[in-house]
């Protein structure tokens, strides 16, 4: 396969089902980029370890996300679990020295989590919730990853990684690390069905959103009672009409959206039949992907260990950069026997 020179990395939580969100905004993209770089997919459980947790949920949340990843279309030679290459932990902690508790102190996610925890009664803020986006660092500095294909929400962790990465090549006095970028693309908004002035998300509850792997009957219920007017007389289109519409653009057939938008436009609209539409376009679209995970389960355990498998292939990159970095930080006595890795006197 001719592939582009780029690296691409990037990593999920398993947080349990998949919703639509999450696949039009994330993973549609991971599975187009597959076509065209090198690509390294993480499921990371160390960082799904940085919440509140339960061992069964965890377990369970890990192989639900191993499957639904393979069914969304990711490859699973493209695919690890991070949990299964402990080098993350160890580059993590090599980083993590060379990180500045300021910079840490200073991550947005970390003050959010950890108010939303101490809201909480009962619930203690962790370690590892502070030191997630170095171990986030290691993720991806460990493959040399220069794309990130990741949300707005996630900026101010790569940009601690680049920092990291550069503080790194600056210690040792080499060129080490690549410095990753984020990777940006165009994406759907999507938002909540029942609310729709917020971003789709779970924890909103089960009437916001739509489950990727949802049952045909529960889809066309949840749609049918989304929020699709709000506007008022205003003479724009009101947010749930407007998501909706959007779905429709997505996923359906752009004769069906065109058809709707001038209706709309010019007030003749009726809802139920946008509903309908879009019911109809979400139930063929997931129908598909709802097969593939069928028959990923027919086999589960299978499955499953075909992503540990690929995990110990792709722990041999992680293994290597290792070797260097220890190296490189005084940590093996390589550079005294050997030739430095890097070329590094
Ligand atoms: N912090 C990311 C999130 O919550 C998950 C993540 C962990 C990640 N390691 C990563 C994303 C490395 C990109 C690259 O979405």
């Amino acid at each position: 396969m001719n592939r582009k020179k780029e690296q691409i990395l990037s990593c999920i939580q398993p947080t349990g089902e998949m919703h639509l969100g999450n696949f039009l905004g994330a993973i549609q993209n991971w599975v187009k980029l597959q076509n065209e770089y090198h690509c390294y997919y993480g499921v990371v459980d160390y960082h799904a370890m940085t919440m509140p947790l339960e061992s069964n949920m965890l377990r369970q949340n890990i192989n639900r996300m191993l499957i639904d990843l393979m069914a969304c279309g990711i490859q699973p030679e493209n695919l690890f679990l991070q949990s299964q290459i402990p080098e993350h932990t160890e580059l993590g902690w090599i980083l993590g020295c060379i990180t500045p508790f300021g910079e840490l102190s200073r991550q947005t996610q970390f003050k959010d989590k950890s108010q939303h925890l101490e809201e909480i009664k009962g619930q203690s803020i962790t370690c590892g919730l502070f030191t997630y986006p170095v171990l986030q660092a290691a993720d991806i500095l460990i493959y040399h990853a220069n794309q990130v294909p990741v949300g707005k929400d996630q900026e101010q962790h790569l940009e601690l990684a680049r920092n990291i990465a550069e503080r790194f090549n600056k210690l040792f006095k080499c060129d080490y690390f690549a410095l990753p970028e984020c990777l940006f693309t165009e994406i759907p908004k999507v938002m909540s069905l029942a609310d729709p002035i917020k971003k789709m998300s779970k924890s909103l509850g089960a009437k916001h959103y739509i489950g990727l792997f949802e049952e045909e009957g529960i889809i066309r219920t949840k749609v049918k009672t989304a929020v699709s007017s709000a506007g008022g007389n205003s003479g724009k289109i009101s947010p749930g009409v407007e998501n909706l519409l959007g779905l429709l653009h997505t996923l359906g057939s752009p004769s069906v959206y065109d058809e709707l938008l001038n209706e709309e436009l010019s007030g003749r609209l009726r809802y139920e039949r946008l509903k309908e539409a879009v019911s109809d376009t979400l139930v063929e679209f997931t129908s598909r992907l709802r097969n593939k995970r069928e028959s990923l389960m027919e086999n589960e355990v299978e499955s499953i260990e075909r992503v540990y498998d690929s995990s110990q292939v792709i722990r041999q990159v992680a293994k290597q950069t290792l070797a260097e970095v220890r190296d490189i930080v005084g940590l093996s006595v390589m550079r005294q026997t050997k030739t430095n890795f890097m070329g590094i006197k």
